[in-house]
């Protein structure tokens, strides 16, 4: 988009001043190109949780926050939660349009065919201890895919970018699985190609060799539509990082495992985990009040996790989404979990407490997501596992994009520096 009207900033203590263009996008507020300010005023700018920062332009989502619109290439996602799947989301994030039926059929044999992992990536696991955290099992195997495809790599060969993000969104499933089986002592089943995706990966988590595994299709259906809401989310933390790695020329499976470290924190990807772990404490809805008192005292660190977004002042518009999921899926299986009842009075309390609405603290995507995975039988500890396979879809879309924007530079913010003045060594015997 042409880079439109001109914003003047003065420092009127010494009268320098810089004249910066406005970047407009397609949607969404303006933004100041501050690339001139140090040189024109010697001022940086601060802003260090980056709440009025735009770090680059993207074209694959968009979110307005106050309305809580999410879109994935223009679409919004509560069409492509009704009508689409997750390997057609994940094309759509990757080449900016839905495929077409035969597209969509060589994207899908490509990545079937490349959901094997290397057997001398199995050995990896028997290094950890039994009790070892899948997110870190993942991004520790994640990062280790580096060692296998490092040298036929060039980050700059749009070919070997592709391939990259085909093994990636293919092997993520396989890879959860396999940590998963080893941490409950399970022998790891390989990928079986006559399966779609998220039956596959389901499959993989819960088929044992001494019967055949009754699945679901609920089930599938379900977790299909999760990865669909978890595949992208714009500059969020986890997205960030990778671009951040990704802009120092590092391969595409390191700056994958350093998005998987970002999102296990409790204040991103982990919520999800955190939100299952508050509702058991919580334990009966008669405890919902206490809770609600605890998490606006600022004296107690306690928050009531699943709440809250740095850009959505509204409902997420994903919450919406597997809120009213949550309810069908449970019933479909015939699950009655009275953490979902908690959850409901909880969100109840919050949405009618001055605290709450006065800070624009709404329910977010981990808010009811756990519950639906304990309904499908998957255990806490592999939640943010979840988030991490579905988001390897938006991870890489922006690693790629970014590698094919001309003069993109690598990402070095400064800073305020409050250390020591300049002072002379002191030997030790006169310290
Ligand atoms: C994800 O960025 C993304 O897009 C992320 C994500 C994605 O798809 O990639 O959407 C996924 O990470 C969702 C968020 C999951 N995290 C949680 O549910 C953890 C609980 N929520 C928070 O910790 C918090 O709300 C954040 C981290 C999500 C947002 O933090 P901000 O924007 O920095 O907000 P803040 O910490 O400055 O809070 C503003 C005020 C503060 O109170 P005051 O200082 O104004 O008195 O709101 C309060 C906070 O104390 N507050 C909460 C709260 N969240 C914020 N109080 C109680 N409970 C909460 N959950």
């Amino acid at each position: 988009m042409p880079d439109a009207k001109i914003v003047k900033l003065t420092d009127e203590s010494n009268n320098r001043s810089s004249e910066l263009p406005l970047v407009t996008g397609t949607l969404g507020p303006s933004c100041i190109d501050l690339g001139t300010l140090y040189r024109d005023t010697g001022h940086f700018t601060y802003d260090p949780g980056y709440g009025s920062t735009a770090s680059t332009r993207s074209a694959i989502t968009y979110i307005d926050g106050d309305e809580g619109v999410l879109l994935y290439r223009g679409y919004p996602i509560e069409q492509l939660a009704e009508h689409s799947n997750f390997l057609e989301v994940s094309y759509l994030l990757l080449n900016g349009e839905l495929p077409k039926q035969a597209e969509f059929a060589a994207f899908e044999h490509q990545i079937t065919h490349h959901t094997m992992m290397h057997e001398s990536l199995k050995n990896f696991f028997q290094g950890f201890h039994h009790n070892a955290h899948p997110m870190a099992m993942l991004a520790a195997s994640v990062a280790s895919l580096s060692a296998f495809y490092h040298d036929d790599l060039d980050v700059d060969n749009p070919d070997d970018r592709r391939l990259a993000a085909i093994r990636l969104i293919a092997k993520m499933p396989t890879i959860a699985a396999a940590a998963y089986r080893y941490s409950i002592g399970w022998p790891m089943r390989y990928p079986r190609n006559n399966l779609e995706y998220v039956t596959r990966f389901l499959h993989m988590m819960f088929e044992v060799p001494s019967e055949p595994l009754m699945l679901n299709p609920v089930a599938a259906k379900a977790l299909d539509l999760l990865f669909i809401l978890h595949a992208d989310h714009e500059q969020n933390a986890s997205t960030s990082t990778v671009r951040l790695v990704g802009s120092t020329g590092a391969n595409p499976y390191a700056s994958i495992a350093a998005g998987i470290t970002a999102l296990w924190g409790p204040a991103h990807g982990g919520a999800n985990e955190a939100v299952l772990k508050m509702l058991e404490e919580i334990g009966t809805p008669d405890k919902v009040e206490t809770a609600v008192r605890r998490a606006k005292d600022k004296n107690d660190n306690f928050r009531l996790m699943g709440f809250g977004h740095r850009v959505y002042k509204n409902f997420d518009p994903r919450a919406r989404i597997i809120r009213e999921m949550c309810h069908k899926v449970l019933a479909e299986l015939g699950v009655n979990d009275p953490l979902l009842d908690v959850a409901m009075k909880l969100e109840e309390a919050a949405l009618k407490d001055d605290y709450f609405v006065e800070r624009k603290l709404y329910p977010n995507v981990d808010f009811y997501s756990g519950i639906i995975y304990k309904a499908l039988g998957i255990p806490t500890e592999m939640f943010t596992v979840m988030f991490a396979i579905a988001r390897t879809a938006g991870w890489i879309a922006h690693w790629i994009e970014q590698h094919e924007t001309p003069g993109a530079r690598i990402g070095r913010p400064r800073q305020v520096y409050t250390g020591a003045v300049p002072r002379d060594f002191i030997p030790a015997a006169k310290r």
